[in-house]
């Protein structure tokens, strides 16, 4: 089967508090993004990858990937308001028949290892959704948002809780109907968007160090960690 990456990279990031997007920030003199887009060229080579971008940004997004090796293996769309939505309109363009990798643009520290390990489990299973256990404890307080010490808690039980990762694989078909039904304010990946339309997705063993850059501190940990794997 045909194997496509789309990579959602539509998000404002605003917990970032910089005044691009953080899918655009450098990280180690590269954009972010194009360290995510060649994780997955290099794991897979004649991959077809769907880069999904706010429409403000397209341009500046085809200029990142004008006369890289690979810009013909990338196809810009435009993104939603929603992840649900951005994920919809890169799902539009995959030809069913296929396997798909669906992935955070800000995850880019993904390796081409995890990457092959989701497409393989996908191909035999139908879906891979990349899994990691928690290592903190757990606290369910009583209302979102509230000050630590105004809000009643109580100690949730770590062992049955993963965290979950992208990229989240499937085989397209499975998906592509998924997606058909209306979007759900649980909705906060592809697996729940499965899951509602009744499927049971496959867990596959994630990687610690495929952390999502949202907050500051996350461009730093990044830098650090390609550093140690360059040593
Ligand atoms: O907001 P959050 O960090 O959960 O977003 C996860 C991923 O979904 C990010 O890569 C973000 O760019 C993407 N996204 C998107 N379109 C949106 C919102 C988020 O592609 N409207």
């Amino acid at each position: 089967m045909d194997k496509i990456a789309i990579i959602v990279a539509a998000g404002s990031g605003t917990r970032m508090g910089s005044d691009i997007p953080k899918q655009f920030l450098p990280l180690k003199g590269k954009a972010v993004i194009l360290h995510t887009i060649e994780a997955f060229i290099k794991a897979v080579p004649g991959i077809q990858i769907r880069l999904v971008l706010p429409p403000s940004m397209v341009a500046y997004g085809q200029s990142l990937i004008e006369g890289m090796p690979y810009q013909g293996q990338v196809t810009l769309i435009n993104g939603g308001n929603s992840r649900f939505s951005s994920v919809a309109s890169g799902l539009a363009s995959v030809p069913e028949n296929s396997l798909v990798a669906i992935h955070d643009g800000v995850r880019c520290l993904i390796t081409p290892a995890l990457i092959n390990r989701c497409f393989e489990a996908a191909q035999a299973f139908g879906s891979a959704i990349p899994v990691t256990p928690v290592t903190d404890s757990l606290r369910e307080v009583s209302v979102e948002g509230n000050h630590p010490t105004d809000a009643v808690s109580k100690a949730l039980d770590r062992v049955n809780i993963r965290l979950v990762q992208t990229p989240q694989t499937f085989k397209t078909s499975l998906i592509q109907a998924a997606f058909s039904q209306q979007e759900q304010p649980g909705f906060t990946d592809e697996a729940s968007v499965a899951e509602a339309a009744g499927k049971q997705v496959h867990l596959v063993e994630g990687d610690p160090e495929n952390i999502k850059i949202t907050r500051p501190v996350d461009l730093i940990l990044a830098a650090a960690i390609l550093d140690q794997r360059t040593a």
